[in-house]
């Protein structure tokens, strides 16, 4: 059997033989892609010891294999083509671009690697980045990965107290940073932000700062170490790379749970980085002569697999965009893919229906012939927008490939691969070669009728798929593993059609996906329940056109205080401060009581209805406490949205 296989070559039967020899062999496979794509400083000998039975979950790949996750992005294209190039970024105003080679970017990563040894980082730390889309934020992500210590990049569109939760449980020592960032024509008070987050992280001893808006009011103290200081004092050959064992954990990433604070997702080296290559490969097509840019942030995971693993391990030119689609105006991304000859652009359904209602003349100014391929992230994507991204941008040229997946998958999971016809608009496509995936019911049985809801579960490991969560592998074991024995449970709700398309049907636990960003009601309530006025509050999401999900808070106050306009407002600003903008609700509306079972469970199916502007049949609602509430809220709930 081969499995070294040139994917674009392959007809749609060939690709289906493959996904079955795949899923009959899936360590052969394996052990061909991570032979193939990794520089192995020592090979490994055992594919993988792999568990999903909660009393002892193990996710190990190529456990005995070593390597350098950053030598892989960089070292490895500087023997066969140094000129090449490696990085093109793009200012948030278009006024300025930089592009590194493969060589040049392995200078700098160097002097960035020596420059945090230099502050004494080694393998056993976590280095936490926050910083604007800039350059220097992938030399610090591969200057970590050089050393072998872990980096925990935090959005820098978190506020100061969430930056300051995810210091404090990542036990990060380290924290590298900007002066200020700058997104859609304003400036985003980094360094502030974390001084005020610090006052509260003891732990942490220097933090390194990159000067990108030289603001000279910035303060430095005794902590902060300035990056063009100290890079002056180190040579690139300081910046050997130190190999680790497959199983070294490359990254922390946090992201919302269905209940209590964010999780911080651990990711393996060698898995990671094999899974991230081949998932690049595979769906995008990808070809030696690729430019592809990818709009997310490099906050989140597609940031992680699609910035800056995947294609740099591949060897792709890869576009950093430091803006926003719409500023200064909303040919932004139509007019980087004309001036950088992009072949393959990655973005998601909620940029494409912001993009969308500006019309189509703004696209049709610029040349989109370089595009080859055109991918969507997130969420579902609605068929209208579907059609229009194929036809105005990919000018029915480009296979639009749908991507489903998770921070904790670490890269596609479903796909409908671009050398193949697409998927129909609004399934993502089916699994990947050797992704066992299930429908469960309720009980737990198989559900294989198509257009019958269930849970999409994963019943074998991946070389992507996290290791745990960081220092709480019981977490891990309850949350993703418990509920149905020997599965991964994703979270989402999925059905199939007639030909085994998966279309994702959302989340079935309590987490909202607003604009793609992922949000824990639980999260959100405890940040509303810690303001000073607040009793009670329950969040569920409501069906909007732009964002997908929009957030609305059922808010109770303390007794004796009367709702205003200007307490709205206060909380609003107060979300704002403890997690995010992303994370402001769009609706509060206030209520003496909630909608809850007599032992005290919020019904939050009444909720979504009413924020979903459904005030028909609230269902059986007597096993509430008080009944009468429910008329109350939809009622002022008609007035509100009126
Ligand atoms: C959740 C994961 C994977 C990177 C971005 C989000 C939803 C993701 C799709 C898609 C329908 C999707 C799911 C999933 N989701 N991609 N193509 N179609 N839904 O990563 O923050 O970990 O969120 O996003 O609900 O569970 P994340």
């Amino acid at each position: 059997m081969k499995f070294d296989l040139t994917y674009h070559k392959l007809s749609k039967e060939e690709y289906q033989l493959l996904k079955k020899n795949a899923d009959e062999n899936p360590e052969l496979f394996w052990q061909t892609q991570a032979e193939k794509r990794i520089h192995w400083q020592t090979p490994f000998t055992q594919v993988c010891d792999t568990s999903f039975n909660p009393n002892d979950v193990r996710i190990r790949w190529f456990q005995d294999g070593k390597l350098n996750a950053s030598y892989n992005a960089i070292d490895r294209h500087c023997l066969d083509n140094p000129e090449k190039t490696a990085l093109i970024w793009e200012n948030d105003t278009g006024t300025q671009t930089k592009s590194y080679s493969f060589s040049q970017l392995k200078d700098e990563v160097e002097i960035f690697t020596a420059s945090l040894r230099k502050l004494g980082i080694t393998q056993k730390d976590c280095v936490v980045i926050y910083m604007p889309m800039i350059p220097e934020a992938i030399f610090a992500m591969l200057a970590c990965a050089r050393i072998g210590a872990m980096h925990c990049v935090v959005f820098a569109g978190f506020s100061s107290t969430a930056l300051e939760a995810r210091i404090n449980d990542c036990k990060a020592q380290f924290i590298i940073t900007a002066d200020e960032g700058k997104r859609a024509g304003k400036i985003i008070p980094l360094k502030q932000n974390v001084d005020k987050a610090l006052e509260n992280c003891p732990k942490i001893k220097k933090c390194l700062v990159i000067q990108h808006t030289h603001n000279s009011d910035i303060i430095y103290g005794n902590k902060d170490v300035q990056y063009h200081d100290i890079k002056k004092q180190v040579s690139a050959t300081d910046g050997y790379y130190d190999i680790v064992a497959s199983e070294h954990p490359l990254f922390i990433l946090y992201t919302s749970g269905s209940t209590g604070k964010p999780k911080g997702l651990l990711h393996s080296t060698g898995g990671y980085c094999v899974y991230s290559s081949f998932t690049h490969e595979l769906s995008f097509n990808a070809k030696p002569d690729d430019v592809f840019f990818c709009t997310a942030d490099i906050g989140w995971i597609t940031g992680h697999s699609y910035i800056t693993y995947g294609p740099l391990i591949n060897g792709s030119t890869i576009v950093l965009f430091e803006g926003v689609p719409t500023f200064p105006d909303a040919g932004r991304l139509w007019e980087i893919c004309d001036k950088h000859q992009v072949t393959t652009l990655y973005t998601a359904p909620t940029a494409l229906r912001t993009l969308m209602s500006f019309g189509n003349d703004i696209p049709r100014k610029y040349n989109l012939k370089s595009l080859r391929v055109l991918g969507t992230v997130g969420e579902p994507i609605n068929p209208e927008v579907f059609d229009w991204y194929a036809q105005e941008i990919g000018k029915n040229n480009c296979p639009i490939v749908d991507t489903w997946w998770q921070t904790e998958t670490g890269g596609h999971i479903i796909v409908a691969p671009a050398f193949l016809e697409n998927a129909p608009a609004g399934y993502a496509g089916k699994a990947l070669p050797s992704l066992n995936m299930a429908l469960l019911d309720e009980t737990g049985k198989e559900i294989t009728q198509p257009h019958h809801q269930g849970y999409l579960v994963i019943k074998k490991s991946w070389p992507g798929q996290a290791q745990s969560i960081y220092k709480n592998h019981k977490r891990f074991i309850d949350t993703y593993f418990s509920q149905f024995p020997n599965h991964y449970t994703t979270g989402d709700g999925a059905y199939y059609d007639n030909d085994g398309n998966i279309r994702i049907t959302g989340r079935i636990d309590d987490i909202l996906n607003v604009s793609g960003h992922r949000l824990g009601t639980a999260e959100l309530e405890s940040a509303f329940v810690s303001h000073k006025l607040v009793s009670e509050a329950a969040v569920v999401g409501y069906d909007h056109a732009i964002k997908g999900q929009a957030i609305y808070a059922f808010v109770t106050l303390m007794q004796g205080i009367n709702p205003t306009t200007e307490i709205e407002e206060n909380l609003k600003k107060h979300i704002r401060q403890e997690i995010s903008a992303i994370a402001v609700p769009d609706k509060i509306q206030f209520t003496t009581d909630l909608p809850k079972t007599r032992s005290g469970k919020i019904m939050r199916r009444i909720l979504k209805k009413i924020a979903n502007r459904d005030f028909t049949d609230f269902g059986d609602i007597t096993t509430l406490s008080d009944p009468k509430i429910v008329e109350t809220i939809a009622k002022d709930a008609q007035r509100i949205l009126v």
